[in-house]
């Protein structure tokens, strides 16, 4: 498995890669790997990627100032294992400042998707996740990336991203994966105390019992209940996710709220 550091040293690999004829996967994450990312790794060797390149990467310009940027959870020695583990050929561990060069001014921003839900909460957040991950597409030069279901939002944004930019690749996206207890594996789980973690199963299991034509207000209740502070449960159009009037075929119902500190999301599809 090859390691890259620098922008250029993945660029030029990637290229050679290209001429070669070889098909190339991407899977881009923040690392702190948990199964939820092997699965996409898993997921692109399905596909029958010749490379299967991860990139690993905190990316300070999609946190806003009062989130965890600081804190976020890394282990590079155990992300490379399991990469490797999981059949990555290539993994892309850049820094802020060879990413973010001195005087860095250009930004990709998404102006519809954007608007609501984590957009709304999470000022310039996807913002940051389109800047880095259309930088990563020119870097790795991928004909697919991989991206989870669990962010459901930035996964719509991306792939409006590739359609209005023109990158010439395919998004694919990947069942969310769960823990036993139902809960969306995260690599934020980490930060929940054990009292958190119980009250955070109400997420899944309100989104699991959401019936078409049920309320989003009872799940806001079921969650405040449990001990969680919401931050939002929105029906929206699963497409365009515009608001929609009822829980039914082609909507989706998305949750943000918080366990303690610790902000969690999840989703559902009718
Ligand atoms: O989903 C994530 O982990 C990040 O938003 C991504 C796509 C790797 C961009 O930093």
């Amino acid at each position: 498995m090859k390691i890259f550091r620098t922008p250029q040293s993945l660029q030029k690999w990637a290229r050679a890669a290209k001429l070669e004829g070889k098909k190339i996967a991407l899977v881009p994450t923040m690392g702190y790997l948990h199964e939820g990312h092997l699965s996409l790794i898993k997921k692109a060797k399905a596909m029958k990627a010749d490379e299967i390149v991860v990139s690993v990467f905190v990316n300070p310009v999609q946190f806003g100032p009062n989130e965890d940027y600081e804190k976020y959870p890394r282990d590079e020695k155990a992300d490379l294992a399991k990469c490797m583990e999981a059949g990555a050929t290539a993994v892309f561990f850049p820094t802020p400042a060879n990413m973010y060069l001195p005087g860095h001014s250009v930004y990709v921003n998404e102006e519809s998707l954007s608007k609501g839900l984590c957009g709304a909460r999470r000022p310039g957040h996807f913002r940051g996740v389109c800047t880095v991950v259309a930088k990563l597409f020119n870097l790795a030069h991928p004909d697919f990336a991989v991206f989870g279901r669990k962010d459901y939002q930035q996964a719509q944004i991306i792939k409006r991203m590739v359609r209005d930019l023109n990158f010439d690749m395919k998004i694919v996206v990947a069942p969310i994966v769960r823990e036993k207890s139902g809960l969306a594996k995260s690599s934020r789980n980490t930060y929940l105390s054990e009292a958190e973690k119980t009250s955070a199963l109400a997420i899944s299991r309100s989104l699991k019992n959401l019936k078409p034509g049920g309320s989003v207000q009872a799940v806001a209740k079921e969650l405040e209940k449990a001990g969680l502070k919401v931050d939002y449960v929105e029906c929206v159009d699963s497409e365009s996710l515009e608001p929609a009037k009822k829980v039914a075929k082609g909507t989706t119902v998305l949750v943000a709220a918080f366990a303690g500190k610790t902000r969690l999301i999840d989703n559902r599809s009718f």
